[in-house]
């Protein structure tokens, strides 16, 4: 697997390409639009890109009746893209009985250089930005067990651009990155491993999760997409750790946080520069010259 966006020389600028569309996650249809966006500009992001112009790709169904549902959507994507000063210049829809809404996103890199999953080196810190679980708690809301005041919090960082995050990022100089999204953490922790042909030792106990999932998770409840992704890298994990540990950290997320490794002599500089730019940062494990998933 590639990286989070293709990347293109052209006319003297390095351009960032991605797309990225989801179902519905959250009631309130305004809320929807808005993560989305924010999940499909995180690629760029990811890349140590700008986002710059953006088209909607989406599936509605054309009745009536969900018109006014996806105004609403479309005015939390747009205004989301204002927030990330970028352009929506059009888009396609098509006829689709199950929802689904996002974006293709062009960014640029303004300095030439841009950052991918190739670059970990042993030795290294893994460093992530935002907690992990919110597959489990939307799947939570679906099933009528949590509603959206519940999970004020990871509706917030939903709601957060990764923007700041990247500074931060290309600031300390991170040599590999990605978002961590579909896959889970060990599902793209794992991906940034195979491209740049090290390992990685993960600590359970330093990875942030939304308590909520916890508690859910230990019910046994929790959406087949962290199962299928456990299953994913399962060949290549080492780990004594409990099953519904496992299935946390391989909770597929919507729009999360960036992952990223960086020489540990920048642990303070990297430290001072989030409290700065207002990132928060979790330091969940090392870079390690095997070629293997170690979680503790
Ligand atoms: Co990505
Ligand atoms: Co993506
Ligand atoms: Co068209």
């Amino acid at each position: 697997m590639g990286d989070d966006a293709g990347v293109y020389e052209y006319g003297g600028a390095v351009w960032v390409h991605t797309v990225d569309f989801i179902t519905p996650v959250l009631n309130d249809p305004y809320l929807w639009g808005a993560v989305s966006a924010t999940n499909s500009l995180s690629d760029v992001y990811a890349m140590g890109g700008v986002p710059v112009s953006a088209l909607a790709v989406v599936g509605f169904n054309n009745c009536d009746l969900e018109v006014d549902v996806f105004k609403e959507v479309m005015r939390g994507a747009v205004d989301k893209l204002r927030e990330a000063k970028t352009v929506l210049l059009g888009g396609h829809t098509i006829d689709d009985k199950e929802p689904k809404f996002g974006l293709a996103v062009a960014g640029v890199c303004p300095d030439g250089r841009y950052v991918t999953q190739s670059g970990a080196r042993p030795g290294q810190l893994v460093v992530l930005t935002k907690p992990i679980g919110t597959g489990v708690l939307i799947k939570g809301m679906k099933e009528g067990l949590l509603n959206e005041e519940d999970i004020a919090e990871a509706v917030e960082n939903m709601l957060t651009l990764n923007d700041r995050a990247s500074e931060l990022m290309k600031s300390v100089e991170a040599t590999a990155c990605t978002d961590v999204t579909g896959f889970g953490l060990l599902g793209h922790a794992w991906n940034v491993c195979k491209n740049s042909e090290v390992g990685m030792r993960i600590h359970f106990e330093n990875v942030p999760i939304y308590p909520q999932a916890v508690e859910l998770v230990k019910k046994k409840l929790f959406p087949k997409g962290a199962s299928d992704n456990l299953n994913f890298v399962y060949r290549h994990l080492r780990s004594e750790l409990e099953h519904w540990k496992l299935i946390l950290l391989s909770d597929p997320v919507t729009s999360g946080g960036l992952l990223f490794t960086v020489d540990r002599d920048k642990r303070e500089e990297l430290e001072g520069k989030a409290k700065e730019l207002g990132v928060k940062v979790w330091i969940v494990g090392e870079v390690t010259g095997s070629s293997e998933l170690e979680v503790l």
